[in-house]
């Protein structure tokens, strides 16, 4: 019988969650998924390159590694991919077709997988848990690996809007990672730990204020990844001038992302929208499911 499986966008990071924090978006990956004799995929989306073959295909090559770890082999089928996630811009394109790459294992090869070991898998392919994480659970999540151990927080709902500014180019995760610093000074390293808890604390206690401020204080990664991002030093001030808490880097760029006060978020979208034309900028709401199969 034919099945979907949809995942949402995530947009990681957050400022000072580097690495460890990340937010599920409305929008999605979406697979029909109909069991038959030969493989085949077919995309939908104008977001999406050409059809490889289905060997090559990413989804594919994520799901039978998954099905061989567990000893089973994936039962063949046709797959209809659609996506409104953007590739390579930093809204989680590729943890949410890991996400889908291992529920379609799931299903596929009969492998009755518990969301702990979907999250194991999909961190051990990305290498961070902050966009898979929200494209498995949905919502605002906080999640860290410690050597053998992963742990991820769920937390309470945020009520508020999000904006996002994409542009239109690419820039890979890798590249986006390779401007970073290999270590920070002691000194640096313990101020960015205390903006990224003050940031969640402030976020759990509903101070949007705080976690704003919080937010654009980043000391891991923003100040070395602003100049990858056109015109990022201001559309920060005028989204803050137009009522938003918060600009941050979507994940690696180069979409950048507004935090905005619930009900907010179509207007100030709007009047960004007409300060940078060659941007898509879009008022996007919280996903709170997470991956889903109907
Ligand atoms: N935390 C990651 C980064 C997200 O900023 O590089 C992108 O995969």
């Amino acid at each position: 019988k034919p099945f979907m499986i949809k995942v949402p966008a995530s947009s990681a990071n957050i400022g000072p969650g580097f690495d460890s924090v990340g937010i599920a978006l409305e929008r999605y990956l979406t697979l029909t998924v109909t069991p038959g004799e030969d493989w085949e995929f077919k995309h939908r989306s104008p977001l999406l390159p050409e059809v490889p073959n289905h060997e090559e295909h990413f989804i594919f090559k994520i799901a039978s590694k998954i099905a061989a770890k567990h000893g089973k082999e994936l039962s063949s089928a046709s797959i209809s991919v659609d996506t409104e996630i953007p590739l390579a811009r930093g809204m989680g394109s590729s943890a949410s077709a890991i996400i889908a790459g291992i529920e379609l294992a799931n299903r596929l090869a009969e492998l009755d997988l518990t969301a702990e070991q979907k999250l194991r898998h999909a961190v051990q392919i990305e290498g961070h848990p902050d966009n898979v994480a929200p494209a498995l659970f949905g919502g605002f999540i906080t999640a860290v690996q410690f050597e053998q151990e992963l742990d991820y927080l769920i937390l309470p709902e945020l009520d508020v809007d999000l904006i996002v500014y994409i542009p239109d180019f690419e820039l890979k995760t890798e590249d986006a990672r390779r401007v970073l610093p290999d270590a920070y000074p002691r000194a640096v390293a313990t101020r960015a730990s205390a903006i990224s808890s003050m940031m969640i604390a402030a976020f759990m206690k509903g101070d949007y204020n705080l976690a704003g401020r919080m937010m654009e204080r980043d000391l891991f990664h923003e100040t070395y990844r602003a100049r990858l991002i056109p015109r990022y030093d201001e559309i920060k001030p005028e989204a803050r001038e137009l009522g938003a808490y918060a600009t941050v880097i979507s994940g690696a760029g180069p979409t950048t992302i507004s935090f905005a006060p619930s009900g907010k978020g179509e207007e100030i979208a709007r009047r960004m929208q007409s300060l940078l034309p060659d941007y898509e900028i879009a008022a996007l709401r919280i996903d709170t499911e997470g991956l889903q199969v109907s």
